[in-house]
């Protein structure tokens, strides 16, 4: 049996991966459930799953009851204790933000494989998370699909044999629409994705953009490829999820219907692979026309922004990513418009981005500066706007 924890249960990710577990209880078994402060929701994993360990991030979200046979833990040690378990094999981080930094370190550390579909992590901690997979001895199987369909591309190949990666990009609900055009859009219609059902943040960054740019870092990270080899394109059916085209010219591609479930479940059973009749889905009829475009980066300049940012190195990734995080919060709480989201990101970029990566603190360092210029900015913009509006 394999013990799996997961991190951020209550979430988009986290339920795929429960769905997924549930449906393969004689090869996995889930031993911890973490979320922040969904308690009521966490109760229901719990009695359906009884792990040995439940934690609430927030300590002072309320410990729910009936749930004989689990130990509940609060607070974040209590989260860092779980990922630390020698009694844990896989330890599945799907948290959300720079928050998910810090139990990926610790999970590598302690020598698990890391399910990881908190990206926003490797994008901070860059070098560093690579460093404690080789120190600690664990391992990163990706779950956003992009990199699961590199992973599945380049199985029995050297990175010697890799010319080039292509990430698809569904182009998010404003696909096609110009930057006036989207002085105009508001959170409810960002948070309208038309392919992907996912939480709110990375809704937005979809819409944005953004969230391509992090999978550019993130491949970067991941496969030891430079920049000038990793590309990225418009794919509407989010159905090929990355190209990978060989030093020989040749091109491999993995295509799938848009579900989280098939690469969390490769995530959870790599190299091999589980019969999953639940996933088997797959009708090229129905999946034609494949079209693919260029991206529009006078639309969604924050793609551009953090790709320089992955380019740059140091804290740039870190910066770009805490500027973003309070963007896409100020956005869904109507304190900046859409477009100004690039705005509040080049300014952290601008203030923070140039500071050198020594050690974990210099990261958190970054992370806080960089949150404390974007909330600067927000607070400038919302003024300005409630000035105008007045
Ligand atoms: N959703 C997708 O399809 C998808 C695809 C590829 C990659 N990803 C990546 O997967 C990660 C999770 O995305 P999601 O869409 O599943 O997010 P989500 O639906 O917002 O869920 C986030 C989960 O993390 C918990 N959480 C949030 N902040 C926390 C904190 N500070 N401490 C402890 N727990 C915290 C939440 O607990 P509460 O419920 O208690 O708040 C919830 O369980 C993100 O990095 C995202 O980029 C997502």
């Amino acid at each position: 049996m394999i013990r799996v924890a997961v991190l951020g249960s209550t979430g988009s990710i986290g339920r795929s991966a429960l769905e997924v577990i549930g449906r393969h209880l004689d090869r996995f078994e889930v031993v911890a459930l973490v979320a922040n402060r969904s308690s009521e929701d966490l109760a229901v994993q719990v009695r359906s799953f009884k792990p040995a360990k439940a934690v609430l991030c927030d300590d002072t979200a309320d410990s729910p009851g009936g749930t004989a046979g689990t130990v509940w833990g609060s607070g974040w040690q209590a989260l860092l204790d779980v990922v630390a378990d020698p009694e844990v094999d896989v330890v599945v981080n799907a948290l959300v933000g720079a928050a998910g930094l810090e139990p990926t370190l610790c999970a590598l550390e302690a020598g698990h494989r890391l399910a990881l579909a908190n990206k926003e992590s490797l994008v901070a901690g860059g070098q560093l998370v690579v460093e404690a997979a080789r120190e600690g001895g664990g391992e990163i199987v990706p779950i956003d699909s992009e990199h699961s369909a590199i992973l599945q591309c380049c199985e029995g190949h050297s990175s010697a044999e890799v010319h080039r990666v292509v990430l698809t990009a569904s182009g998010g609900p404003f696909r096609g629409r110009t930057l006036d055009d989207l002085w105009h859009v508001g959170p409810e219609e960002a948070l309208r994705h038309p392919t992907w059902d996912m939480g709110a943040k990375i809704t937005i960054d979809s819409a944005t953009l953004a969230n391509k740019a992090l999978e550019v870092i993130e491949a970067h990270h991941l496969y030891g490829l430079g920049y000038d080899a990793i590309d990225a394109v418009i794919h509407p059916q989010s159905v090929i999820h990355s190209f990978v085209e060989f030093v020989d010219g040749s091109v491999l591609a993995q295509l799938g219907f848009p579900n989280m479930e098939l690469p969390i479940l490769y995530a959870l059973s790599y190299p091999d692979r589980i019969n999953d009749a639940a996933l088997r889905t797959y009708d090229p009829v129905a999946a034609s026309p494949l079209t693919f475009e260029e991206i529009d980066h006078g639309a969604f300049p924050l793609f551009g922004l953090g790709v320089e940012a992955g380019r740059r190195g140091g804290c740039a990734p870190a910066a770009y990513n805490a500027g973003n995080e309070i963007a896409v919060q100020a956005f869904l709480e109507g304190r900046v418009r859409f477009p100004e989201m690039a705005d509040v990101v080049n300014k952290s970029l601008e203030e923070v981005g140039s500071d050198v990566v020594r050690d974990v603190k210099d990261v958190f360092a970054a992370d806080h500066a960089a949150r404390d210029v974007a909330l600067e900015v927000v607070r400038r913009l919302s003024e300005a706007r409630a000035g105008a509006t007045s």
